[in-house]
């Protein structure tokens, strides 16, 4: 997991080449629909935030075994499962066929890439035998690229510059920097033993939670985010009384650009909170809203990785949720 992790710039500009010659209608959609569940959906919340048009059409996710009922012919749906076979998605696919939307289809391989042949729907076929969240650099750049091709993107350029800005911030980051000049090392270490809670403003609302999918898969601990200023109005209660604040560990993740109010909210949240829970906090940086996104979000991935390894887990296999999904093969 670990080297992959440190390939996301590569997995970026890969995503990005094998969605390029794919034959999908141009036509601007009322809405996108990115249906897919896990380590696949967390790409549409990343699109949805990195959009660089003034005007772009609204995009939704859908985490869901149902598209929503106003889904209608003029709205795009983008099905994205990694392994193929994923129920949920492949049902809001279906959806999609019957209500005679506009629809394309990202997997490595499995059922969804076949339904997409039979009913003559555009796909990419990514590369297969990852992890379906350590996939994520195929799977967004391949699905920012369809939408590209759609008219409802203008993600090209940004995506272009992407890796360079990923692999210049990263160089710190990798496993043989050790941890005293490794940010990654150092945060998992200050995060052994304790509940993560990853706190942040709503632009990196798709970050925090990929920080949070990423700890539970990888690191295999429960935790948790939530975004600012929302969480002042109901969680800093618990900061307030809960007895057992001592065992979490605070993480905020902040943005180069944020509006001037969030400032004094952020040092009287963390004032509330108590210095003492606040293990680390991390601004992110680039030219553009895509870079400033996955500055943050690689440094959660080996975040994660970093702490699977203190605590002499392996942060590749997820047998629990292999064991649901086939007892929910089984039951059908
Ligand atoms: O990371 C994981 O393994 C999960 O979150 C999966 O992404 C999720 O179960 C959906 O599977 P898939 O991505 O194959 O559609």
């Amino acid at each position: 997991m670990l080297g992959l992790v440190a390939r996301l710039p590569d997995l970026l500009a890969e995503g990005q080449r094998l969605a390029g010659d794919a034959k999908v209608p141009t036509s601007y959609p009322r809405k996108v629909f990115v249906c897919g569940m896990g380590g696949s959906a967390i790409s549409g919340d990343l699109l949805a935030a990195a959009n660089p048009n003034e005007r772009p059409p609204q995009i939704l996710v859908v985490r869901s075994y149902h598209l929503p009922p106003y889904v209608a012919k003029d709205d795009l749906v983008v099905a994205v499962s990694y392994s193929g076979n994923t129920e949920e998605t492949l049902s809001c696919f279906f959806e999609a066929v019957d209500r005679g939307c506009r629809l394309m289809a990202i997997a490595s391989g499995g059922k969804l890439l076949e339904a997409a042949r039979k009913h003559l729907v555009p796909s990419v076929t990514v590369p297969a035998g990852l992890p379906p969240r350590g996939a994520l650099g195929y799977l967004f750049s391949a699905t920012a690229t369809l939408l590209d091709h759609a008219g409802a993107g203008g993600y090209h350029r940004d995506l272009e510059k992407l890796p360079g800005h990923l692999r210049r911030l990263a160089g710190d980051l990798q496993p043989s920097v050790p941890l005293a000049k490794n940010p990654a090392k150092a945060l998992a270490a200050k995060l052994q033993g304790r509940t993560p809670i990853v706190y942040a403003t709503p632009f990196l609302a798709p970050v925090a939670r990929r920080w949070q999918t990423q700890l539970n898969e990888n690191a295999k601990v429960l935790a948790w985010h939530a975004l600012l200023p929302e969480m002042d109005h109901n969680e800093l209660v618990g900061w307030a009384n809960d007895n057992r604040r001592g065992s979490f560990g605070v993480v905020f993740l902040r943005d180069a650009r944020e509006e001037p109010a969030m400032e004094a909210r952020l040092r009287a949240t963390v004032d509330l909170i108590g210095q003492g829970s606040v293990v680390g906090t991390f601004v992110a940086t680039g030219e553009n809203p895509m870079e400033r996104l996955f500055h943050l979000l690689h440094l959660g991935d080996f975040v994660s990785v970093y702490l699977a390894l203190l605590q002499g887990v392996d942060p590749t296999p997820v047998k629990v949720i292999d064991d649901l999904k086939g007892r929910l093969a089984r039951a059908q």
